[in-house]
């Protein structure tokens, strides 16, 4: 089980043959799980807010969202806030999704052998997904603009903790028993990641401390959503 604390300290190289789970907490993770759980049918992460528009175009009756510095792009359908994805708004819907680092640590990860998205919300649900593949395990936090984030951290620490409870032979990397050890310090009160982390503090000051406190939420939902490459899409799996 290894950690990458941003995807750029992850050569694609040591991806193959892997499971990655991929894990921006705040919020691009949690809008995903959100949205499949509320019943959206897939999702499309793209990089770039052209490349968005283009694939939305192409693809009649889709919904675009996503979020460049938090808020959602001119002409886009819905942000980055878990609490926009209701089933309401998103049940039955393609959505062609793109975030700052959230969709672009997905995309990171296509070279592995299966990619899924964690976050709190799905943290059981995840840790399920991840002993099920039976290969080894790299856990990629998307951190914010390039540098590492505690949010994201801890998550891939109580990942790794919940593996080693069900599998104690499992090896860790370094820096995967590290992100283990820092994690215990928030496992009993996520919350207080609201006041620790600086991105939790800027949603906050920016009226979005309700996205923050449903992203901080442990197991809100059983889906894991997959990303498969052969049709370039994130869906649902149930555990
Ligand atoms: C991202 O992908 O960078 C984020 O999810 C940022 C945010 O909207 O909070």
């Amino acid at each position: 089980m290894d950690v990458a604390l941003t995807p750029a300290a992850l050569p694609a190289a040591r991806l193959a043959g892997t499971a990655a789970l991929v894990v921006d907490v705040l919020r691009a993770s949690t809008t995903m799980v959100t949205a499949l759980a509320h019943g959206c049918r897939a999702m499309l992460p793209v990089a770039e807010v052209e490349e968005a528009r283009r694939r939305a175009r192409e693809l009649p009756g889709a919904l675009l969202a996503g979020e460049r510095g938090g808020d959602p792009p001119a002409g886009f359908d819905l942000g980055n806030s878990p609490l926009e994805f209701t089933s309401e708004r998103v049940g039955g819907r393609t959505i062609v999704f793109t975030t700052s680092n959230g969709t672009r640590a997905l995309l990171a990860a296509r070279p592995a052998t299966a990619v899924a998205v964690a976050g709190f919300v799905n943290l059981t649900a995840a840790a399920g997904w991840a002993l099920g593949q039976r290969r080894d395990l790299v856990v990629i936090c998307a951190g914010e603009l390039g540098a590492r984030s505690v949010e994201d951290e801890t998550c891939a620490g109580l990942l790794m903790d919940r593996v080693l409870s069900v599998e104690p032979g499992a090896v860790a990397s370094p820096a995967a028993a590290e992100a283990a050890g820092a994690a215990r310090a928030y496992a009993k009160d996520l919350a207080r990641l609201a006041r620790d982390a600086p991105h939790a503090r800027l949603l906050a000051a920016h009226g979005r401390a309700p996205d923050v406190t449903a992203c901080l939420t442990l197991d809100t939902f059983t889906v894991v959503p997959i990303y498969r490459a052969d049709i370039d899409k994130v869906v649902s799996q149930y555990r």
